[in-house]
């Protein structure tokens, strides 16, 4: 399973690829605009490079599909590693997988976004897409359950032999993360304050102190043992 950071946050892509857990980066309007990459070239050619050879995800912004063609069109020129982030449907309801198709079929890497039914992910891909973006908070949001859709959409892949992969976004809580990694996401987008709540334990800070503390008496000891035996000439 791989773990990408849902961010355009240079400081945080970053510090986490020291880490050594990061696979990829997704981004979207919203999250561009959050983290202040207002110019969508510059900076997303800039992170793209950053990451090296992983996926980054940039996202069309148009309701009009030759206008989504050709915005993924010049995504694509960005780098080699540039994911098109293609909404299933645009604002309107209409569907996108024209879009998902045409781009697929000219080589072009398409992440299916806004993903938030089993049916829409069944859609995507067949129509191409190699990333299917299930938004697990805003179907919770709308009282379903995001793990029975990611189960039923990970069993139909496999069933049907598709290589799509399931990204699982839209993460609210550190909940979310377990439940998706248990339930079949290929790929968890992690936005980065989560990292340190997934790493981070007060009884883990309590144990390391404790050995930090005998290991410091343990040396206390030998200094006082050393000390005794120079006093009495041994
Ligand atoms: C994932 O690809 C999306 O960019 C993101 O996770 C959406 O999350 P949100 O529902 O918090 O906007």
């Amino acid at each position: 399973m791989q773990i990408f950071i849902d961010s355009a946050n240079e400081k945080d892509i970053r510090y986490l690829m020291k880490q050594g857990v990061v696979d990829g980066v997704t981004t979207n309007p919203t999250i561009m605009f959050k983290d202040g990459v207002y110019d969508v070239e510059k900076g997303a050619k800039r992170l793209a490079s950053l990451i090296g050879e992983r996926p980054f995800s940039v996202e069309v912004t148009s309701n009009d599909h030759e206008e989504m063609v050709a915005q993924g069109r010049v995504f694509a020129t960005w780098g080699p590693n540039i994911v098109v982030k293609i909404p299933v449907v645009n604002e309107f309801g209409e569907p996108s997988l024209d879009v998902i198709n045409e781009l697929t079929s000219e080589g072009v890497a398409v992440n299916a976004t806004a993903i938030l039914s089993f049916n829409q992910a069944m859609l995507a891909t067949k129509a191409g897409a190699a990333y299917i973006s299930i938004f697990a908070g805003r179907i919770a949001d709308e009282g379903n359950d995001p793990v029975v859709t990611i189960r039923n959409v990970r069993h139909w892949l496999d069933e049907w032999d598709y290589s799509a992969k399931i990204i699982v976004g839209s993460v609210r809580t550190a909940m979310d993360i377990q439940n998706a990694a248990l339930s079949g996401a290929h790929i968890i987008t992690v936005p980065p304050p989560f990292f340190s709540k997934m790493t981070d334990h007060k009884y883990t800070r309590d144990t390391v102190r404790q050995f930090n503390r005998d290991a410091e008496k343990a040396l206390s000891e030998i200094a006082t043992v050393r000390a005794m035996g120079a006093a009495s000439g041994d």
